[in-house]
């Protein structure tokens, strides 16, 4: 089987303030934030995916403004926000508007923020996740959170400036104004009664889900619809109790982590209510529209640089795991600042992991040169990279595992790659007992 694995970069237009070890840093620490459990998923009326908190992993206090479009206070408000917003984005905080209460469809919602322009995300919390973990009394009623997730400013929309002034040097602010009109919300006490797809159903598995099982994605079978997700229902209800799907290793109670994926015991006691009941479509008019899923082979858009393997390696039907380094010799065509990245194996089905480094004292091509098959291996990194060695001529990138994020890291942040440097990709292949596909199969990848 041959495969060629490539990896690519975006290069950003920021100023870097810290090298490779800084990044290696911020991808491997822990990141405790939310007592509440923030850094949840949530999909947007457009069908855009937003971790909340955690966007895209740039750590960004959020304001999230509770809405709803039957009330008239919110009438009063619902100009000012885009003007809010605006200023957030300014005093680096993202601003999003989370619709909630009884009687929220999409259409409704989505209705009412085209009539009022708003240009903001707009979410519809059908699963009435976000409500419960924040519990707002009324709407408008405004969290700050900081970018650990903890409740920065509660309040109303009036205080607002004074909330954001504070949560920028990431302190709390608590208002004496009297708050804005508002109108009271139902305590979100109860379980929900009967579930139904669209309403309830629908956004969390788009939010959680769809980014694997989705066409072209990594997962055996589709949840992008009703009946693709009816279809799977029982066992969706027994992998989301124990906590199999999605996939996240770490223990819920263990703090929180970078691109953590992770349902809320509301969420988890939904799905089962939702499949024990039936698995009911309810109302197509309540439902969200689908996700926007990249269309590009490379999930972060075209990317501006491409790296392929040198050539390709042959992986047998059988034997033991592979362990090997490949270099890509002067792949580095001038000097770079690398702000994310994003990995392709030529076949997923026997890559287990691969691990990226630059080698500016170009040692391991000529490791690679004395090995007479494509690169070499040796046991861990010997011979051209080390961290402690102060002579050390080569840095690490990141890793790739399948079900992996693309890197992309926090803003003016990103990694410095010397002009004419090697590449090198260490792999580790596990074979699969099948029998060899061809090379055509591997070669199915876009180049630039
Ligand atoms: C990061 C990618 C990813 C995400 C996110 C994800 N899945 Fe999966 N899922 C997979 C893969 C891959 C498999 C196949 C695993 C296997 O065959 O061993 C799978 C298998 C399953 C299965 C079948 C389990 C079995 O025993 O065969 C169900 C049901 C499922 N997923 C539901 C879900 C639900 C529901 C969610 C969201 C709450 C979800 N998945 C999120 C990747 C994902």
């Amino acid at each position: 089987m041959t495969i060629p694995n490539i990896v690519r970069f975006r290069t950003t237009t920021n100023p870097v303030k810290h090298g490779i070890m800084v990044c290696l840093i911020l991808l491997q620490c822990q990141i405790t934030f939310a007592q509440q459990g923030i850094g949840t998923r949530v999909v947007d009326i457009v069908g855009n995916r937003i971790q909340i908190v955690m966007d895209g992993s740039v750590l960004k206090p959020a304001v999230i403004t509770f809405l709803n479009a039957e009330c008239d206070a919110v009438d009063e408000v619902s100009k000012k926000l885009n003007q809010i917003s605006k200023k957030a984005e300014r005093q680096g905080l993202v601003f999003y508007g989370v619709f909630t209460g009884p009687k929220t469809a999409w259409k409704t919602v989505s209705e009412y923020a085209s009539q009022n322009r708003f240009s903001f995300p707009v979410i519809v919390d059908g699963d009435e996740n976000l409500t419960r973990l924040l519990k707002p009394k009324t709407v408008p009623e405004v969290f700050i959170l900081g970018k650990h997730g903890q409740t920065l400013y509660q309040g109303g929309l009036n205080d607002i400036d004074n909330g954001m002034v504070a949560a920028q040097r990431n302190k709390a602010f608590s208002s004496n104004k009297e708050t804005d009109e508002k109108c009271p919300l139902p305590p979100f006490d109860n379980p929900i009664e009967t579930p139904a797809y669209h309403q309830h159903i629908a956004g969390l598995i788009q939010a959680n889900c769809v980014e694997c099982h989705r066409q072209n994605g990594i997962a055996p079978f589709h949840l992008e619809d009703y009946v693709q997700t009816r279809n799977f229902a029982p066992m969706i209800a027994y992998v989301t109790k124990e906590r199999i799907m999605p996939p996240w290793k770490a223990d819920p109670g263990s703090g929180h982590y970078l691109n953590e994926r992770l349902l809320s015991d509301h969420q988890i006691e939904l799905v089962q209510s939702w499949v024990k009941q039936g698995a009911r479509e309810g109302n197509p008019n309540t439902a969200i529209p689908p996700l926007k899923v990249s269309t590009s082979e490379w999930r972060l858009g075209p990317p501006d640089i491409i790296i392929s393997m040198p050539e390709p390696f042959d992986i047998p039907a059988s034997g033991p795991d592979i362990y090997r380094y490949f270099v890509a010799e002067d792949a580095i065509p001038k000097d770079l600042e690398i702000a994310t990245f994003d990995f392709k194996p030529g076949d997923p089905s026997v890559v287990h992991h691969s691990n990226f480094f630059v080698d500016y004292g170009k040692k391991a091509r000529k490791m690679a040169a004395k090995d007479p098959k494509p690169g070499f291996s040796v046991f861990g990194t010997g011979g051209f990279f080390s961290y402690w060695d102060k002579d050390n001529t080569a840095g690490g990138l990141g890793a790739w595992a399948p079900g992996g994020n693309p890197i992309r890291y926090p803003d003016g942040i990103g990694i410095k790659l010397p002009g004419g440097a090697d590449f090198v990709f260490e792999v580790h292949y596990h074979p699969t007992g099948e029998k060899n596909p061809g090379p055509e199969s591997a070669w199915n990848l876009p180049c630039q």
